[in-house]
């Protein structure tokens, strides 16, 4: 988000900010509630009078100044769930073959899969991944490399998938697809001596999606069959002017619009337009909505924030590899992301590291503590070891029922962080069911520790009784009542589901259902200093920066913590009557400066309150949203605030009923 800087009279401009067009159509349609409406209309009248007042010469033309993105959009502007409502389950080839990804190999984990439970417990998409190509032809269609994929060959015509995705989806498979959103492929760059790579000239190498989009998607999902495309970006990264390919394989040599690790030289906004593209094209060949589209530029050029929009995986870290130390890199780079998740659109650490490494059938508290963090993330999970070797145990482990149900729970809400202590981590996960919540409580570290998560942060009633299970011994503890204690062995993650009433009863928390929410603007002023504070992102119960969140010394338990000049839409789907928040600016915040909270309901202006500088108390709002779909939350910092950052501001206690 940009501040628009032309002004003429700030305080002028700041009150013909409060005279929308919006407010003025809230008093002409409003229907619903002849209270808000009067409310509703009161604002007006003091707001165009408090404009006619302050700026006479200028109230004729004055513009309504609210920069284009605090505005609502009246819709949920992400990826609607399409097919993958839930986190995508099934295999991925590269961790186990790398380019050696041949047919039988793949089939063999396929119908190993589903001859042993695994496609029962949901796993569906059987991927394949780099390696599959041969060379662009001359014509500019793609050719598949028929001596890996002999099922490919057809007589007397160009080769094509389409036999092996029959074959698959007979088997009550979906089929999975891999390309690069550049020229180049992963593998090109960092498989250079593969017996599989493309061959041909420098341009029949030119296997990646770049300037064959159209054409290259049409082939792979109209002709071929295919339902699931994985998009790497190494034609994006790795082929600059002197890299090792360029120099030593000859391949053309293009800017890079990602300089790995180096977010100022990246071209953020580039790289989002060239998979805007690819989101574009898969709709519009895919109307029945059923495919899915995974961008893999891992966490690189602000795909965490933009991933959402145009697919739905989004790689939010680099490549998983069987060790402890990357599978905590990669947890880190989704655990803080919950308001980014939900049906239809997933943060992904990485495929499963599971069966490999320090998660093979010898590290097996590793390997449960590994499922169990990306299961209560909302995680795609996807296998990556050759399953045809797998231990009774892994299979065990890989398909227990409750652990799936948690990750694949219709709400889709990612856990968010609610101990963070040392080794410890305990993550909360809301479940679709009132009152249910998934529970992990995690030791990163060496040593055995003590951990335990209080009603409260499982936002259950204190004092009232409630249920936990644990998922892994499949056992219900006796009733809980208090804090819920564990013992935890090194590396070990135990998992819980509980049941018991809702700290808030016939409400439900705005953090309660984060599945729902959308940050379409996050508040941080440009991208410079949004890559220069990773990690001020809008939180559930936490401010941007990570602390509890507080107004005016008031502790606030729950709510959404964001900067100012952000915004939300919350997808309520007509399912609510009233909702209910007090806002204010986080303690700590800079207040020289008050800032403007106002209320969407479908595009109409239903409230604005604004909480000022100084020591100001939260100030309640409460708006009915009977038959309303799309809610948004924008708060605005006044122009006349001093701080290069916007200040941190509370939706307290949000709730719907
Ligand atoms: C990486 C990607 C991996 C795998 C590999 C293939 O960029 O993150 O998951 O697809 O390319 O070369």
């Amino acid at each position: 988000m940009r501040r628009t800087t032309a002004r003429r009279c700030t305080r002028c401009d700041w009150q013909a900010q409060r005279r929308t067009p919006e407010i003025a159509g809230a008093a002409r349609r409003s229907t619903h509630r002849q209270a808000a409406a009067a409310v509703t209309r009161n604002r007006v009248m003091k707001s165009l009078l408090l404009a006619l007042l302050m700026c006479l010469p200028l109230s004729a033309g004055a513009q309504d100044t609210t920069p284009e993105a605090l505005r609502p959009s009246a819709h949920f502007s992400v990826y609607g769930h399409g097919a993958a409502a839930t986190p995508p389950m099934g295999f991925n080839p590269w961790n186990a073959f790398r380019t050696e990804v041949d047919q039988a190999r793949i089939l063999a984990v396929a119908e190993f899969i589903e001859q042993h439970g695994l496609q029962q417990a949901g796993y569906r998409y059987i991927n394949i991944d780099d390696g599959w190509w041969l060379k662009r032809g001359a014509d500019g269609r793609i050719q598949i490399r028929t001596s890996m994929f002999p099922i490919a060959t057809v007589d007397g015509g160009a080769a094509s998938f389409r036999a092996w995705t029959d074959k698959l989806h007979a088997m009550g498979f979906k089929a999975g697809l891999y390309t690069d959103v550049g020229r180049n492929a992963c593998s090109q760059a960092f498989d250079r001596h593969s017996p599989n790579l493309p061959i041909g000239t420098a341009a029949e190498r030119e296997i990646g999606l770049q300037g064959f989009e159209a054409g290259d998607l049409r082939t792979m999902f109209q002709d071929w069959g295919f339902d699931y495309l994985k998009v790497d970006a190494c034609g994006l990264a790795d082929f600059g002017q002197g890299s090792e390919p360029v120099l030593q394989s000859g391949h053309q040599a293009v800017r890079p619009l990602i300089v790995r690790r180096d977010p100022v030289a990246t071209d953020r906004t580039g790289v989002e337009t060239q998979y805007a593209r690819v989101g574009r094209l898969l709709a519009a060949l895919n109307p029945d909505e059923d495919y899915v589209l995974a961008i893999c530029p891992w966490g690189e050029a602000g795909v965490r924030d933009w991933g959402g929009r145009h697919g739905h995986l989004w790689r939010t870290s680099p490549d998983i590899e069987p060790t402890w130390d990357s599978m905590l890199v990669n947890l880190d780079s989704t655990v803080g992301r919950e308001l980014y998740a939900g049906p239809g659109r997933w943060n992904d650490p990485d495929m499963l590291a599971v069966g490999l490494g320090e998660f093979d059938d010898r590290h097996l508290v590793n390997a449960r503590s590994h499922f169990s963090l990306w299961a209560v993330l909302g995680a795609p999970l996807l296998m990556g070891f050759d399953l045809t070797q797998a231990p009774a145990s892994l299979i065990e482990l890989l398909s227990n029922p409750e652990v799936i149900a948690i990750n694949q729970d219709p709400a889709g809400n990612q856990a968010s962080v609610v101990v963070n202590q040392g080794d410890l981590q305990v993550l909360v996960k809301p479940l679709a069911a009132s009152g249910e919540r998934a529970v992990v409580l995690f030791n990163r570290g060496d040593t055995a520790t003590s951990a335990q998560v209080t009603p409260a942060q499982l936002k259950l009633a204190d004092g009232a009784p409630y249920q936990a299970r644990d998922v892994w011994k499949h056992q219900a503890l006796a009733t809980q009542r208090g804090a819920l204690q564990v013992r935890l062995a090194p590396h070990e993650a135990a998992m819980f589901k509980v049941a018991g009433a809702p700290v808030i009863g016939d409400a439900k928390l705005l953090t309660e259902m984060t599945g729902r929410i959308h940050v379409a603007v996050d508040g941080a002023p440009d991208e410079v200093s949004r890559q220069s504070t990773p990690g001020l992102v809008p939180r559930a119960d936490l401010s941007p920066s990570g602390v509890p969140l507080r107004i005016a010394g008031q502790s606030i338990p729950y709510g959404l913590g964001a900067l100012a000049n952000s915004r939300f839409e919350v997808r309520l789907g007509k399912d609510f009557r009233q909702f209910s928040t007090r806002v204010g600016l986080q303690d700590g915040a800079r207040r020289d400066a008050g800032v403007v909270f106002r209320v969407y309901g479908d595009g109409r202006l239903l409230q604005e309150v604004t909480a000022g500088a100084g020591d100001a108390q939260a100030v309640p709002v409460t708006v009915p949203v009977d038959g309303i779909d799309v809610l948004e939350l924008v708060a605005i910092a006044s122009p006349q605030a001093k701080a290069a950052l916007p200040p941190a501001i509370v939706w307290g206690d949000a709730q719907l009923r």
